[in-house]
Parts: structure tokens; C-alpha cells; sequence
């Protein structure tokens, strides 16, 4: 059984139909990369695990059984994490207020409970040093930190709170090349830890050194998912350009 699929996904804007059918399995303890040119799909598709968004037709079954999402919230309490680009984190707190917002833990002082910030600290701190991260744990807010640093403590707070299903959408599109490789890490930790990771980019060699699988979207479905050690660029990027399976067993 899967930990989350989605089958016979579709969505329309207005009269243009932009989900025509997806169909994605995600293992428990893989990275599943999802690829495919501009426009084709790929964040409409997440957006309805993410419970930003409800399917036209279709179906969505997470550990086998059928979830409608009615929030963001909603797919958050059910164990889906998602990670944006920008939108990740709250940039007036501190790194362990980010790890712990709106689920922070609480102590009694005077009979009266108070967010327990000795706790968010020291766990912070395993937390990071668990994660083999440069982060520094104290620091004052998390505007000053890079990009991918963001991306890390938005990781780390998926791992705390054990996520079942993290969906990174291009977590690594504007980053530099060694923010680039510790994001991959952390994937790989998030994965190895048991957590199903679907790793939505556009660079291919990224892709094949993150993935386990590759599922491939075109114009609104996926069209080919294969196994990252089975495959390569090249045949990734045909079936990007609309290049058919019936095209590829006549060849
Ligand atoms: N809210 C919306 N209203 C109308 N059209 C939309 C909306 N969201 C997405 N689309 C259209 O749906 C198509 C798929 O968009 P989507 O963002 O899912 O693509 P993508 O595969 O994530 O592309 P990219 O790689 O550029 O991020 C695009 O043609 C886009 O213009
Ligand atoms: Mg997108």
C-alpha cells in the first residue's frame, strides 16, 4: 500500500483544464522526484496534497484511506508538510519560534501556563545538532539567514513533528551550490528517516542525484515514472517534450 496516492486528479481554472487525470503513487522512505517543463503541472498537482486546493474528479488516499483536505491546516494535521520557496517561514522569530509555531509547549508558572522557552531552545538545539546543521540555533530571527538555512529549518520542523508525507516545491531554485547539496542531505535524512518526500525541481542532474524515483509531468498528467537509477536526462527530457511511451516502445 502507498503512503499517499493520487489517482484520476483533475482541475480546471475556468475553461482551462490544467489536471487532466494525475496519477502518483509516493512510497514511505523515498524521494519522488516530480519534473516536467513550466506550466505543466506540477504545483497545481501538489497544491491538492497540500490542501490548498480540491480536485474537480479524482481521489486522494493517504496510509489507504481517502482524505479530503479542507485546509492547509487540515493536511498539515494529517502529517503533509509542504515547503515553499519563500513562503516557509516567519521572518520576525527566532529559528526554535519558527520549529515551534502555533505548537508551542508550555509550562506552569504561578499555576499559569507560559510558552516554555528553555524547552523550545534545548530542543532546538538537538534538533539542529541531529541534523548535522550549521544553523546557529540562536539566532535572533530568521531574516538574517540564507536560503537554503530557510529551507533546512523549514525541513527541521517536518522532522520534529514527524511529517509523514514533506512536499518540497523547488526548494532549491535560488540557492547556491553548497545550500543546494544540504538541502539534498536533509532530503535524503527526511527519507531515511521513514518520512515520503516528493522533490518537485527543474535541474536534472539534481534530480537524478535526490530521487529514488522520477515521475515526469505533461500538460496536465504524468506520463512516466521510473526508477532514478534506470533512467538519465536524456529520456527524461523527451518524455518532458511530450514523447509518448507508444513512441518509445516503437523505437
Ligand atoms: N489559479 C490559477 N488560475 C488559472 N490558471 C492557473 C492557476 N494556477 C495555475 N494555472 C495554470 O496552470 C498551468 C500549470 O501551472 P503550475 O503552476 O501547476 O505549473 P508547474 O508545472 O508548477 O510549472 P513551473 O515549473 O513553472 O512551476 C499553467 O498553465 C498555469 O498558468
Ligand atoms: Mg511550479
Amino acid at each position: 500500500m502507498a503512503l499517499l496516492e493520487m489517482s484520476g486528479i483533475f482541475k480546471s481554472f475556468g475553461p482551462v483544464e490544467v489536471l487532466r487525470g494525475v496519477d502518483l503513487a509516493l512510497e514511505a522512505g523515498e524521494v519522488l522526484a516530480l519534473v516536467g517543463d513550466n506550466g505543466a503541472g506540477k504545483s497545481t498537482a501538489i497544491k491538492h496534497v497540500a490542501g490548498v486546493y480540491r480536485a474537480d474528479a479524482g481521489e486522494i488516499r493517504l496510509e489507504g484511506k481517502k482524505v479530503e483536505f479542507d485546509s492547509p491546516r487540515h493536511a498539515r494535521t494529517l502529517g503533509i508538510e509542504t515547503v515553499y520557496q519563500d513562503l516557509a517561514l516567519a521572518d520576525a522569530l527566532s529559528v526554535g519560534a519558527n520549529i515551534f509555531l502555533g505548537r508551542e509547549p508550555t509550562r506552569k508558572f504561578l499555576g499559569i501556563p507560559v510558552v516554555d522557552n528553555a524547552k523550545i531552545r534545548s530542543e532546538t538545539e538537538a534538533l539542529l545538532k541531529r541534523l548535522s546543521s550549521r544553523i546557529p540555533p540562536k539566532a535572533a530571527t530568521v531574516a538574517g539567514l540564507s536560503g537554503g538555512q530557510r529551507q533546512a529549518v523549514a525541513i527541521a520542523r517536518a522532522l520534529y513533528w514527524k511529517a509523514k508525507v514533506v512536499v518540497l516545491d523547488e526548494p532549491t531554485a535560488a540557492l547556491a551550490v553548497m545550500e543546494r547539496e544540504h538541502v539534498i542531505e536533509l532530503s535524503r535524512r527526511l527519507a531515511a528517516e521513514g518520512v515520503g518526500v516528493i522533490y518537485i525541481g527543474h535541474n536534472l542532474i539534481e534530480i537524478l542525484e535526490v530521487a529514488d524515483r522520477v515521475a515526469v509531468m505533461y500538460r496536465g498528467q504524468v506520463v512516466h515514472v521510473v526508477k532514478a537509477e534506470e533512467t538519465n536526462q536524456q529520456e527524461l527530457i523527451k518524455y518532458m517534450t511530450g514523447f509518448t511511451e507508444a513512441e518509445a516502445k516503437a523505437a
